[in-house]
């Protein structure tokens, strides 16, 4: 056998691999990322750039610029575009909030799916149509998609996806949704499609995980349990952050980028924490392994390191270390790790 020279080669009997493109990368003005993105990838999200705050920032008005960038970019190499995401609470464009009637607010809706979905028709090869619609405890997350067209917005928007592009994938998309109650909110909300006879072919289970802390006999269980819907399985969002959430021993009010608890590894990262990482990331990858005829694709969130959502949020200045490319685009332990369990 020859060995691997990528995470895409190493597992294309497997599953997808896929990555998060924010603006510079899609725009290839990042000459590293450009280098390394058509060798490791072979699936792509758009990070921002299709959620409905950028792609349609007006009630008459969409931009479709660095979208129809993207999925030119992912046609010239060869890559599979999930568009991500039609339906979502957050980032929603300040019009569409501001809406009061129902009447409107359900032209918008309908008009916003048909219009973006069908501009990537035979384009993108599946949509996160809904995102994070539930609750921790299941139940459904308070919106104005919830307050304006009732609980049945996710069958709708399902409907409406499937008839401006069909024969896209649908999916639907959460964080946490591995977790028992979270996950008996997600078939429960995915049986109710199905009943209505609208296609659903997926769930996407975002993997948002922390270092040392990753729920293998939930995600092994979620897996199980989705696939026993008749769906396809998909790791979306996957990143495992070094940092803990809750600050330990840090003033989280002081803001400062100087705050040390903000980067506490500037001088290094310690040996263990990658070692760490490296386990974390290649037990990971041994369940989905496991589960190959059930998981259709593992997306990692963003490139590198430095490239992370992780690194300004909470808190600004925050400095984090969740991929498997060090902020130099360098290989991490976790890379290896990963590599390692197909040679
Ligand atoms: O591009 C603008 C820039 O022009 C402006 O000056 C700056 C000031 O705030 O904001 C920039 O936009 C930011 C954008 O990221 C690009 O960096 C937004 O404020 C910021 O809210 C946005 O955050 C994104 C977040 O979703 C909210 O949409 C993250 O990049 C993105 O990684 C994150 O992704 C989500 C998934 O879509 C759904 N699941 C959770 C995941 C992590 O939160």
């Amino acid at each position: 056998t020859t060995t691997a020279v990528s995470l895409k080669d190493a597992y294309k009997n497997d599953f997808l691999i896929g990555t998060a493109l924010n603006t510079p990368q899609i725009e290839e003005r990042d000459p590293k990322a450009a280098a390394l993105i058509p060798v490791q990838f072979n699936a792509v999200t758009p990070e921002n750039c299709m959620k409905a705050e950028n792609i349609h920032p007006q009630w008459d008005q969409y931009t479709f610029d660095l979208s129809d960038k993207l999925v030119a970019y992912a046609a010239k190499h060869n890559i599979k575009v999930n568009g991500h995401t039609l339906i979502w609470h957050s980032q929603l464009p300040q019009f569409a909030r501001r809406i009061k009637d129902v009447d409107s607010f359900k032209t918008f809706f309908t008009n916003h799916i048909n219009t973006v979905a069908s501009r990537y028709k035979g384009k993108v090869f599946s949509w996160d149509v809904v995102n994070e619609a539930l609750n921790e405890d299941g139940t459904m997350r308070k919106s104005i998609f919830l307050d304006k067209i009732g609980d049945g917005f996710v069958t709708e928007a399902f409907r409406l996806a499937e008839k401006a592009s069909p024969g896209t994938e649908l999916y639907y998309n959460d964080y946490n949704n591995e977790q028992p109650k979270k996950r008996e909110g997600c078939i429960a909300l995915v049986k109710k499609v199905q009943a209505a006879g609208v296609r659903i072919d997926g769930v996407g289970i975002q993997g948002h995980w922390h270092l040392g802390r990753v729920p293998f006999k939930d995600i092994e269980e979620s897996i199980l349990a989705y696939h026993a819907l008749g769906l396809k399985v998909m790791i979306t969002e996957l990143d495992i952050e070094m940092l803990p959430r809750n600050f330990q021993g840090a003033d989280v009010n002081q803001r400062q980028a100087s705050n040390p608890a903000l980067n506490p590894y500037a001088n290094g990262i310690p040996d263990s924490l990658l070692q760490q990482q490296a386990a974390d990331y290649a037990n990971l990858f041994k369940l989905f392994l496991k589960h190959k005829d059930k998981i259709t694709r593992v997306t990692f969130w963003g490139v590198n390191d430095g490239q992370s959502w992780l690194n300004g949020w909470p808190i600004p200045g925050r400095t984090n270390y969740p991929l498997l490319f060090d902020r130099a685009f360098n290989p991490k332990p976790a890379y290896h790790a990963v590599m390692a369990l197909k040679k």
